[in-house]
């Protein structure tokens, strides 16, 4: 059996959102903003997953390459890519192992959508903040981004709506387990001539949050971490806010 959890999952990844190259402007207008004040050129997203992001990254006039550690995600990446006849290289790489897989430093280095919530433990944790820090420039810059913030968790809501239309719903379905979570997504396809329901779970064994970067970030030796929580750049409230998104400069 394979130990991707993420195939079989792949090619329905997308139904998060309705198109692949069409962008919340809201979060274009945040990297075009942060990608200016950093001088960010060339990028890394070292979870790419199906690539919705290498194509922002591309259209906002970044040099793009896209890793990620599995197979199957990449797979949907480069049919994704294809269909928006965008032409962006992509590496299986695990991002705890990236040095010497690239020949420049890279302005930028995105980690997306609890992509880092995969680790087992802080210590793996370490591990892939010392790998990125090793592959971006002095001055560089790590993204990341997660929808569980500080009021989630210690809301800890069991359902979670992800997508409400008319022909589909994803609900998450949350066991909070120990220090982690199991979100489990429900995909209810409820068409007037296809009805289907589809149900898969991603764990994250260890949570991570405001402060728990800040520290981890710090002892990985990147210089600032600033986080916000909003695409606005308002500052992260742990009473409020329902978006991490963390940005560290090396
Ligand atoms: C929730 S998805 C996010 C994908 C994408 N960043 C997005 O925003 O849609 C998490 C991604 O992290 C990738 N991933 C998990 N562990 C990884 C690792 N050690 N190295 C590289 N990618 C990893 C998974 O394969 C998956 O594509």
């Amino acid at each position: 059996m394979s130990d991707d959890p993420y195939e079989g999952f792949a090619e329905r990844y997308d139904l998060f959102s309705e198109t692949f190259d069409t962008h919340d402007p809201a979060i274009e207008r945040f990297y075009r903003r942060l990608f200016a004040e950093h001088g960010v050129h060339r990028v890394l997203d070292c979870a790419c997953g199906t690539g919705r992001d290498l194509a922002l990254f591309h259209e906002l006039g970044c040099a793009v390459v896209g890793s990620d550690v599995s197979e199957a995600m990449l797979a949907q990446a480069r049919i994704n890519l294809a269909s928006a006849g965008l032409s962006i290289p992509l590496r299986q790489i695990d991002f705890r192992e990236l040095p010497g897989h690239f020949d420049h430093p890279f302005d930028a280095v995105a980690c997306l959508s609890s992509s880092i919530l995969h680790m087992e433990d802080e210590c793996e944790v370490l591990h892939a903040f010392l790998s990125i820090r090793e592959v971006l420039r002095d001055g560089g810059i790590l993204v990341l981004t997660q929808g569980t913030t500080d009021r989630q968790w210690r809301e800890k809501p069991r359902f979670i709506p992800a997508v409400m239309n008319r022909d589909f719903t994803r609900l998450f379905v949350i066991d909070y387990i120990g220090a982690g979570a199991r979100y489990n997504v429900l995909d209810i396809v409820h068409g007037e001539t296809s009805r289907e329901f589809k149900a898969w779970s991603i764990d994250y064994p260890m949570m991570l949050l405001r402060d728990d970067y800040v520290r981890l970030l710090n002892e990985a030796q990147f210089s600032t971490v600033d986080c916000y929580g909003s695409y606005a750049f308002s500052p992260y409230d742990p009473e409020q806010s329902r978006l991490l998104i963390v940005v560290a400069e090396r």
